[in-house]
């Protein structure tokens, strides 16, 4: 059964724990929906594990409609949720409302997710009243690393932790139907999900949150450029792949792949006859 904006309700109600991995194709949605994850955030950290940029800036909105209408394709009861890129809703009420719009029609999402607290409710609320469900993401929101001046914890002094609070209710307030937090301490993340009727989908703000989101690459061991502290890796599938890629070097070079079964068959007689 397709997760919706329903089972996240349904489970902040029920005191019941919410799934989401972050997904990029086709292949892997399929995986992960099979899997039983509730969502599939298509996150603006493909810029980092696909296209091998050092951060989300660069991102556009070609690029994430591209990755969501594959992912959308193979998750077939997980929800998918698409990131906004970097400037197609921070310009104004208009454009982000616009550029949902594109990620749900051409993208075939069934949520968008934008970063900011406060600042970004009244941009929420104009594209929740056009019908669209919006993930909100607050914290360390990626997006504003050159404000942050790095990727650092949020909300550590009574000020941060306040505004944080403060965030977490306003999004909730202009209609967000979850909110993602980011590298925030653990104490604080689970009293704002205390404060709020909406889940909580933590990555780095530990176990109190309604939920727990991660990108794919990182727990399956397949992305080493950085491993920030709130990954766990469940697997070691880079170190799989590259065994795989290795012994197929040295038997592509060696010429023993590929064997007769690999091969399609033709009459004797036909070949003779070529010569
Ligand atoms: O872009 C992304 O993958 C994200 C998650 C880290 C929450 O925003």
């Amino acid at each position: 059964m397709k997760n919706t904006v329903l089972t996240f309700a349904q489970a902040k109600k029920e005191g019941t724990k919410i799934s989401m991995l972050t997904a990029y194709d086709y292949s892997t949605a399929k995986l992960i929906n099979d899997a039983g994850v509730n969502s599939i955030l298509v996150g603006d950290s493909l810029g980092n594990v696909m296209l091998g940029y050092e951060d989300t800036i660069s991102v556009t909105m070609e690029d994430m409609i591209h990755h969501a209408r594959a992912v959308s394709r193979g998750a077939k009861d997980a929800m998918v949720v698409v990131d906004m890129p970097f400037m197609s809703y921070q310009t104004s009420t208009y454009d982000a409302v616009v550029n949902a719009g594109r990620i749900m029609k051409e993208g075939r999402a069934n949520a968008v997710k934008l970063e900011g607290g406060r600042t970004i409710a009244p941009t929420i609320k104009a594209i929740v009243d056009a019908g669209i469900p919006v993930c909100a993401h607050i914290g360390l929101t990626p997006q504003s690393i050159n404000a942050f001046g790095g990727h650092k914890v949020q909300g550590k002094s009574i000020e941060a932790a306040k505004k944080l609070i403060d965030d977490a209710l306003a999004v909730q307030e202009a209609g967000a139907f979850t909110v993602v937090i980011e590298a925030v301490p653990a104490k604080l993340a689970s009293l704002i999900t205390q404060k709020l009727d909406i889940p909580t989908i933590g990555i780095g703000a530990g176990s109190g949150c309604d939920g727990q989101v991660l990108v794919y690459q990182d727990m399956v061991g397949m992305f080493s450029d950085f491993t920030p502290k709130f990954v766990k890796k469940f697997a070691n599938v880079g170190e799989t792949m590259k065994a795989a890629f290795k012994q197929y070097d040295e038997e592509v070079k060696a010429g023993t792949f590929p064997e007769e079964c690999h091969t399609y068959a033709i009459d004797d007689e036909i070949i003779e006859k070529l010569y």
